[in-house]
């Protein structure tokens, strides 16, 4: 028996069934380390997502496009290490599992081998859907992930809010069920109009996190570093940043330099 299964606390696909059917909503963040996966599982997270956004907030590119299925494997691996209690969520990165359901299911059975997550995320609806019952017959749960699918971008050309007319929306909610009837756990509605994304979560029974998608869904998801604001240059209109820790940051390492520059670091106390 494993570890996870035998804590009664731990965040289960079945947990967060119950608390859609209870009308509970689920917090989701994301987390890229041992440390913040550590401080957000402490903080009663019930998702942690080590999410492909880790290409533009750890290494710094541009889009989710870059990043390797060894790095989000290091992520992810990282991101188990601190947590005890969350769900942990790793996303399967551009291009390991696009190609064919085989290639797929080999990139999903090393994430989970190589990280000890719980689950996996995946962008798409219908174009992926082999690869999505692939990896389900496996046994491993998925989290489906529709509206603005930030490994689409070069299709899309900019991130402006999808699915607001009708062949997109409609295509959204077929895909949707299609994901739910494959088997998906969950599914992250990603910036489309709220109207829509609360008609989803009504007519699915998994449950949907929204993130920029209105308070009509089942739970909410935000980049943790843009809401404790330690990145400062991303300002969408759905972000509520809770924090400036850019700015506590800034003034802790200023002072830092200042007294080291000045002699007053390291007092007599602060040596051996
Ligand atoms: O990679 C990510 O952080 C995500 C969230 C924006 C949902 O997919």
């Amino acid at each position: 028996m494993s570890i996870h299964s035998e804590d009664s606390r731990r965040v289960t696909t079945h947990r967060l069934l119950e608390m859609k059917q209870r009308g509970e909503k689920i917090s989701m963040l994301t987390a890229y380390d041992f440390t913040m996966g550590n401080i957000v599982d402490k903080a009663g997270i019930d998702i942690i997502l080590v999410g492909d956004s880790a290409s533009n907030v750890m290494c710094g590119n541009i889009t989710t496009l870059p990043i390797t299925l060894d790095q989000m494997i290091f992520f992810g691996k990282s991101v188990v290490r601190g947590v005890k209690r969350a769900m942990v969520v790793v996303d399967m990165p551009f291009g390991s599992y696009q190609g064919n359901s085989k290639e797929a299911l080999a990139s999903a059975i090393r994430i989970m081998k190589e990280t000890h997550c719980d689950c996996l995320k995946l962008e798409g609806g219908e174009e992926i859907l082999e690869s999505v019952k692939r990896i389900l017959s496996a046994g491993i749960p998925i989290m489906g992930h529709l509206g603005l699918m930030p490994q689409s971008i070069n299709k899309y050309g900019s991130y402006a809010v999808r699915a607001k007319e009708g062949d997109e929306a409609e295509k959204l909610i077929r895909d949707a069920h299609l994901l739910e009837e494959a088997g998906c756990f969950g599914l992250v509605l990603e910036k489309i109009p709220a109207a829509l994304a609360k008609q989803v979560a009504a007519e699915l029974t998994i449950p949907v996190i929204g993130i920029g998608a209105g308070g009509g869904v089942d739970g909410q998801v935000l980049v943790l570093h843009d809401m404790i604001g330690l990145t400062q240059d991303f300002s969408p209109r759905f972000l509520r940043r809770y924090a400036n820790i850019q700015g506590i940051m800034n003034e802790a390492i200023e002072h830092y330099v200042e007294d080291v520059k000045s002699g007053d670091f390291p007092s007599d106390k602060e040596q051996y």
